[in-house]
C-alpha cells in the first residue's frame, strides 16, 4: 500500500521542487514499507537516505528562493533547519538503537513533509512563479 499519495494540491508549480518533493514522498513510503516488513536495518537505511536527501532538497529550494528574491527566505531557512534537526534526531536515535515507536515514526514523517509543503512552501508559490 502506498502511504503517501501525491496530489495536485502539493504542487508549487516548479518542476524541480515538485520532483524533489515527490522523491521525499517516495522515501517516506519506503520507510512505511520497511516498517510493515519490520526490517530495522532497512528502516535505518531509508531514514538515513531521507535525511541526506532532505539536505540536498533544502539547499536547492533555498537557492531557488534566493534567486526569486523571496522576502521570507530567512524564516524559511530557520524552518528548514528545525525540520532537518528533527529527522536527524530520529536517524540518530535509530542508529543508537534507542526505543522508537515505528508507527509514530511514519506518522511523524508524513506530517513533517505534508505540513511543511502545504503551509510553508505554498507561501512562496507566487514568488517563484516568475522563474518559470
Ligand atoms: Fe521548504
Amino acid at each position: 500500500m502506498t502511504y503517501m499519495i501525491w496530489k495536485d494540491q502539493y504542487s508549487v508549480e516548479n518542476a524541480l521542487i515538485d520532483k524533489q518533493h515527490q522523491t521525499l514522498f517516495e522515501l517516506v513510503n519506503e520507510v512505511a514499507e520497511k516498517v510493515k516488513a519490520k526490517n530495522m536495518i532497512e528502516i535505518k537505511d531509508v531514514i538515513k537516505r531521507l535525511a541526506a536527501y532532505t539536505v540536498t532538497h533544502f539547499r536547492d529550494e533555498e537557492a531557488l528562493l534566493k534567486k526569486a528574491g523571496y522576502a521570507n527566505l530567512e524564516d524559511h531557512q530557520m524552518i528548514h533547519a528545525e525540520l532537518l534537526r528533527k529527522v536527524q534526531d530520529l536517524q540518530q536515535k535509530l542508529a543508537m538503537n534507542q526505543a522508537v515507536s515505528l508507527v509514530s515514526v511514519i506518522r511523524f514523517l508524513s506530517d513533517w513533509l505534508k505540513d511543511h509543503i502545504l503551509k510553508d512552501d505554498m507561501a512562496y508559490k507566487a514568488s517563484i512563479k516568475k522563474l518559470g
